[in-house]
């Protein structure tokens, strides 16, 4: 397959689209619009992709699931509490936090990605189920290290969940994952992001890591889930 991005009709798309995809000529596979949504494929061959917040497993999970879960354990989730998500990804994570409260802000740095889960957050928050969503999210398309750079604001937490080394292998079926898999960036040389973000001085931030895999730094506390660990570090930990 042809390297790059084909974009099906970039009439289609508002000024705003147009500009962000300037960034995107590194990214692989097919943007087009489906019925009025931005859809992406990776190859010709596969299904359009979008995400949609109120589809599926995620929204059942996000309804019925408590504050018990780990990621809200692991940042002492309180109501209200900023949180600086620096990998926003598919989105999951940030609309959690803020379904319970949180006022957070997600970064994304891959343009394809970041305007996804732009289109989904504005359908999201117009649907009558969640007007009365708790928090909110703002989505940046910016690079967490650009963003830790010039930030004035405090956050209460700064939460980290790069792409896992290993998910190649685990990630065959699901399409979400696959998206996921073929415009996600790593996230590079983690530690100094860890470093730089501690010095802003949040009360804590929050790691997520897979189960066994090597310990980054060294976390104050680590919190074991089944299928995760989520590593926990405070500006004091890092000398
Ligand atoms: C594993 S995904 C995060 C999944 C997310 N927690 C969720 O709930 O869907 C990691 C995401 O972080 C993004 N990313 C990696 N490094 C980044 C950086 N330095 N700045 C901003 N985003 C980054 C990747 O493009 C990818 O979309």
């Amino acid at each position: 397959m042809k390297v790059g991005l084909k974009i099906v009709n970039q009439e289609g798309l508002t000024s705003h689209q147009r500009e962000i995809l300037k960034d995107a000529q590194h990214i692989n596979g097919i943007l087009s619009k489906d019925q009025g949504y931005l859809v992406y494929q990776s190859r010709e061959d596969s299904s359009p992709f979008h995400i949609d917040f109120l589809k599926g497993d995620f929204i059942f999970r996000l309804r019925t699931t408590g504050k018990k879960q780990p990621l809200l354990k692991a940042l002492q989730f309180q109501n209200q509490m900023k949180v600086l998500d620096m990998t926003a990804g598919l989105g999951r994570d940030a609309l959690t936090l803020a379904y319970h409260g949180a006022h957070v802000i997600a970064l994304e740095k891959n343009p394809v990605l970041f305007l996804l889960l732009e289109q989904a957050y504005s359908e999201l928050v117009k649907d009558p189920l969640f007007k009365n969503f708790k928090g909110s999210v703002r989505f940046i398309y910016k690079d967490a290290y650009d963003f830790i750079e010039t930030v004035s604001e405090k956050f209460d937490a700064i939460y980290l969940d790069p792409m896992y080394p290993t998910e190649e292998k685990a990630a065959k079926s699901k399409k979400d994952v696959e998206v996921l898999r073929a415009l996600a960036s790593s996230t590079e040389n983690l530690e100094l992001l860890i470093e730089q973000s501690l010095q802003k001085q949040p009360s804590r931030l929050v790691l997520k890591r897979p189960p066994q895999s090597e310990i980054l730094l060294k976390p104050r506390h680590s919190l074991e889930a089944k299928l995760v660990r989520f590593d926990i570090y405070f500006p004091d930990s890092i000398q």
